[in-house]
């Protein structure tokens, strides 16, 4: 019996039909499988490998770390180098306002965090959020997710919910007095990549100003250079009063956090304390290598390219069956004309080893998001094998 069959016979699915490759190693931007074949990675592990795979600087921060100390207590209790040095780096290029870190372990965990801090904080408890909006899988954060398909299952939700359509400047109205936060994506990822409309960020800042809501940007998925920016909120210049992060805040390793000021953060350690707690968040080992990949992120030249690789991809993606390609910075979308074809492109793309994905909500696209660190030949090599991909298709071959 291989390998493979394991896979099958022993973990968990979560689809029917996975993408599965048996992977053993990778560098860089190539995930290499058992039998020595190599494949470009076109989507960074959903956002999260935005430095590629095996960054010297990461894996040495996570080797020196390991030798100092792995876990010691739960979160909050003790001092811990790899936290605070963390924390204190991330704080310096904020906005003041955003100073105090709450280190979890997953984008999903971050969420439930940020949504328990705004009710406590405001004592109100109802949540807007957006359609087609992904905040993650755990029962809170699902209860935000705005889409039926995949919620319906589960009810009944955390209560208090409000759904709202994206960029619809005019039902903002019904942000008012008796909303705790109002939790958005500045881009949409799972809905294919949707930028805010002009206004659209700026207006749901001035509706929380005018009705003591909090404001929650969720950049699990836009943070760390994927659009360009440091943080995508810093497009915009619309400054939350949570930010959430995740993915690529761990550099590799599992880590979330949801950040915000030392005043509205105090609800959680004060009357009654311990509003959240975690044994593991904010692991050593994650804050290490997350620091290591921050820290060569900030340093490098990596985020001042991601536009001049944007334009490339935007010139190359042309074809066709190619409907729409939208963007921002390194996280794409491309739009085909319907599920069936876009369900094609990525398992064929696959066999002919480039790795892309789907979005959860836009069955008719698919998804590239490579590590930022990508060049521009490695780039043109992965978009020619999704053209090549597409043609065959378009042939019928
Ligand atoms: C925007 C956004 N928020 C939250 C999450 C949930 O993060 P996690 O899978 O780490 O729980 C994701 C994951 O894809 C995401 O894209």
């Amino acid at each position: 019996m291989g390998k493979d069959d394991f896979f099958f016979r022993h973990i968990a699915q979560t689809s029917p039909a996975p993408l599965h490759i048996q992977a053993v190693s990778a560098r860089g931007v190539y995930i290499r499988d058992e039998q020595g074949r190599e494949y470009l990675d076109m989507v960074a592990g959903i956002s999260v490998n935005n430095l590629g795979h095996g960054h010297p600087a990461v894996i040495e921060a996570v080797r020196q770390q390991a030798e100092r100390h792995l876990h010691l207590m739960v979160y909050g209790e003790f001092g811990q180098v790899p936290q605070s040095e963390y924390a204190r780096a991330l704080a310096e290029m904020l906005p003041p306002a955003l100073s105090t870190v709450y280190f979890v372990t997953s984008g999903s965990e971050a969420i439930e965090g940020a949504l328990k801090t705004a009710r406590r904080y405001t004592g109100r408890y109802e949540i807007v959020t957006f359609r087609n909006a992904y905040h993650g899988s755990t029962m809170g954060s699902m209860s935000v997710m705005g889409s039926d398909r995949y919620t319906r299952a589960y009810r009944p939700l955390v209560p208090g919910v409000r759904v709202l359509p994206f960029n619809d400047l005019s039902r903002l109205e019904e942000i008012t007095p008796r909303t705790a936060c109002v939790l958005v994506e500045p881009v949409q990822g799972e809905a294919g990549v949707i930028p805010p409309a002009p206004g659209f960020l700026e207006t749901l800042r001035k509706r929380c100003d005018e009705t003591g809501a909090l404001l929650l940007f969720d950049e699990v998925q836009t943070g760390f250079g994927r659009t360009g920016r440091l943080f995508a909120f810093q497009k915009y210049g619309v400054v939350p009063d949570i930010l959430i992060l995740a993915k690529a805040l761990g550099g590799g390793l599992p880590l979330g956090a949801f950040i915000s000021s030392p005043e509205i953060m105090r609800s959680l350690s004060h009357h009654p304390p311990l509003g959240h707690i975690t044994t593991f968040g904010g692991h050593p080992l994650s804050c290490a290598a997350g620091l290591a990949a921050f820290r060569e992120l900030i340093r490098s030249d990596v985020m001042n390219e991601v536009e001049q690789k944007a334009e490339l991809v935007r010139k190359k993606m042309q074809h066709p069956l190619i409907q729409e390609v939208r963007n921002s910075g390194l996280l794409f979308a491309i739009d085909l004309p319907n599920g069936e074809t876009a369900e094609k492109v990525v398992r064929r793309a696959l066999e002919k080893g480039a790795i892309s994905d789907w979005f959860l909500f836009r069955e008719e696209a698919f998804r590239i998001s490579p590590p930022l660190t990508i060049t521009e030949s490695e780039l043109e090599k992965g978009c020619d094998i999704f053209l090549e991909t597409l043609e065959e298709i378009r042939i019928g071959k």
